[in-house]
């Protein structure tokens, strides 16, 4: 596994699991075979409303808990100070009682300033080892950084092949803040692993499409959460750190980049 190292000295692997959408028992093994396989970053929220089983699965794993890194988000109900301060602690309580590594705001909707504080306080108190925020687009960060006493370590936001907001990238890296991807693989929305041109790059490498996928990514600095509930596909998505893209490879993957989002968050 490689890391990131995050504006307060926080190290966060590149590469983690996404858990949207894994819940009960398929979910929880799920969770734990990505464990088992060499994940050691989760991504959890809310709104998944699976927190329990990534709490259940980590601490199941036997993995010494300083060895993972465990990121939720706040929304919602929980889109409050108070809100914010009560989803902390009940996060806690579903990850063994020890602490949350990443905490973000997972949207800039409701008061957003006043969860910030509530994040801000819990980073100083030890109960949370980094906080950010997620799907804030250029305007919003910029309005957002302008008022924040703590930089955001992570901006979570869409990131794929297709809509890979490089330029954006740039901006969030030059304020200290850490740009992580989801759907790397369009959730869905495209076929992105029959894209001719990822294809054609991937027999070159003797990969597949969703490796060169999150390869690019990754040689771009982006941190990406892939979710896969197939072990197969989990033990595929976490092998790309042993082969690298050329610079004309990548030239070729970026002509894909269409520069709109497909999920018109933005
Ligand atoms: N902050 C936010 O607002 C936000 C929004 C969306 C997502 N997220 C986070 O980002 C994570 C990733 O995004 P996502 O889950 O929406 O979508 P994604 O990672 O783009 O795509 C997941 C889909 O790809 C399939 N897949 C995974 N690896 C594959 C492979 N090697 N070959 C073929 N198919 C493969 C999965 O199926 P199988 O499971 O069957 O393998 C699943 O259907 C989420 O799980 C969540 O943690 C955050």
């Amino acid at each position: 596994m490689e890391y990131l190292t995050l504006n307060n000295g926080v190290k966060m692997p590149i590469l983690g699991l996404g858990t949207w959408d894994l819940r009960g028992s398929p979910g929880y093994k799920a969770i734990l075979s990505a464990l088992s396989v060499g994940y050691r970053l989760i991504d959890t929220a809310k709104m998944y409303a699976n927190e329990e089983i990534v709490g259940k699965a980590c601490k199941d794993s036997k993995i010494a808990r300083e060895e993972l890194f465990i990121t939720t988000k706040f929304s919602g109900s929980y889109a409050s100070y108070e809100g914010v301060k009560r989803g902390i602690d009940e996060s806690i309580s579903l990850f063994s009682d020890s602490y949350i590594d990443l905490a973000l705001i997972h949207e800039p909707y409701g008061d957003v300033f006043g969860m910030y504080e509530a994040l801000q306080e819990a980073l100083e108190c030890g109960k949370v080892r980094a906080v950010g925020i997620s799907n804030f687009d250029k305007n919003r960060y910029l309005s957002f950084i302008k008022r924040c006493a703590v930089i955001p370590a992570v901006n979570q936001i869409e990131s794929h092949v297709y809509f890979s907001q490089l330029d954006f990238k740039e901006v969030l890296n030059a304020h200290g803040t850490q740009m992580q991807a989801w759907a790397s693989f369009t959730e869905g929305r495209r076929n992105v692993f029959a894209e001719p041109k990822l294809v054609e790059i991937a027999k070159k490498y003797n990969k597949t499409a969703a490796e060169v996928i999150l390869r690019y990514q990754i040689e771009h600095g982006i941190a990406v959460i892939p979710k896969s509930a197939d072990v197969k596909r989990q033990q595929e998505n976490l092998n790309v750190f042993d082969f690298s893209l050329s610079e004309e490879d990548k030239a070729q993957i970026a002509l894909l980049d269409c520069k709109k989002s497909l999920f018109n968050w933005y």
